[in-house]
């Protein structure tokens, strides 16, 4: 079962992701938006580093859904692009959709990320195939309750779900944008990465804690 504690691991492991990746994905923002989105997230993922506080802190008794919502409006206050209200959002929902659970079971996680994915499509207006971070996020939410419906474990679920963001952040190249700055460029927004999908891939990369996965290789 997975308690605020595991959630505080998820979101610590997150902001670690992040935090390594920040040039990669700022590299990939500057080819097809203005070269912030690694920066952006590095700031909103180390403001939540802050709230989560030590490992062995006090405040481990809120419930899932109150932290999630913390780290929901602290996204949304802190990271400043277009990504912040859209993984704020996200954030909020699953809050929403914990609600007064203690310990979320693969089910509920699997509920949670979707949740978070109707936030995020809502918020943003966009579907899969717009070359955004919804092409990532929607193919792992549909990896991830598949294959736990079809009776794999929670650590194969997940591993399937981020094997499917990374092919959703693929798909992206070939993509002309259709939202977010990038669709700014039109045709010449094709051939190029998007960035917001490869932070979203992190995020379910994070989810391995989950599963017990502690350490991941960053090779
Ligand atoms: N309407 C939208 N719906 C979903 N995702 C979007 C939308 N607009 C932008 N994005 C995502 O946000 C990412 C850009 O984030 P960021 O660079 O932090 O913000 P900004 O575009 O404001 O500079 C894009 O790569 C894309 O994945
Ligand atoms: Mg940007």
């Amino acid at each position: 079962m997975i308690d605020t504690a595991r959630l505080k691991a998820w979101l610590r492991r997150y902001a670690e992701l992040i935090h390594v990746h920040k040039d990669e994905l700022t590299a990939l923002d500057a080819t097809i938006g203005d070269a912030d989105h690694g920066t952006n997230m590095d700031r909103g993922m180390q403001a939540v580093l802050h709230i989560l506080g030590d490992e062995e802190d006090a405040n481990e008794n809120i419930r899932p859904a109150e932290l999630l919502k913390q780290v929901a409006m602290v996204l949304i206050s802190k990271v400043g692009g277009a990504s912040g209200p859209l993984y704020g959002t996200a954030f909020l929902r699953m809050a929403q959709a914990v609600g007064e659970k203690e310990q979320l079971n693969e089910e509920d996680i699997a509920q949670m990320f979707a949740a978070g994915l109707n936030g995020m499509k809502e918020r943003g207006k966009a579907d899969l195939g717009d070359k955004t971070m919804v092409d990532a996020y929607a193919r792992a939410v549909s990896a991830l309750s598949s294959s736990l419906a079809e009776g794999f474990p929670l650590k194969e679920s997940l591993a399937q779900a981020i094997s499917a963001a990374k092919e959703g952040s693929d798909q992206t190249i070939p993509l002309i944008a259709r939202k977010g700055r990038a669709s700014y460029l039109g045709e010449r927004s094709r051939g190029h990465r998007d960035p917001g999908s490869l932070s979203t891939v992190y995020l379910f990369e994070a989810a391995l804690v989950f599963a017990g996965e502690g350490e991941i290789n960053h090779a």
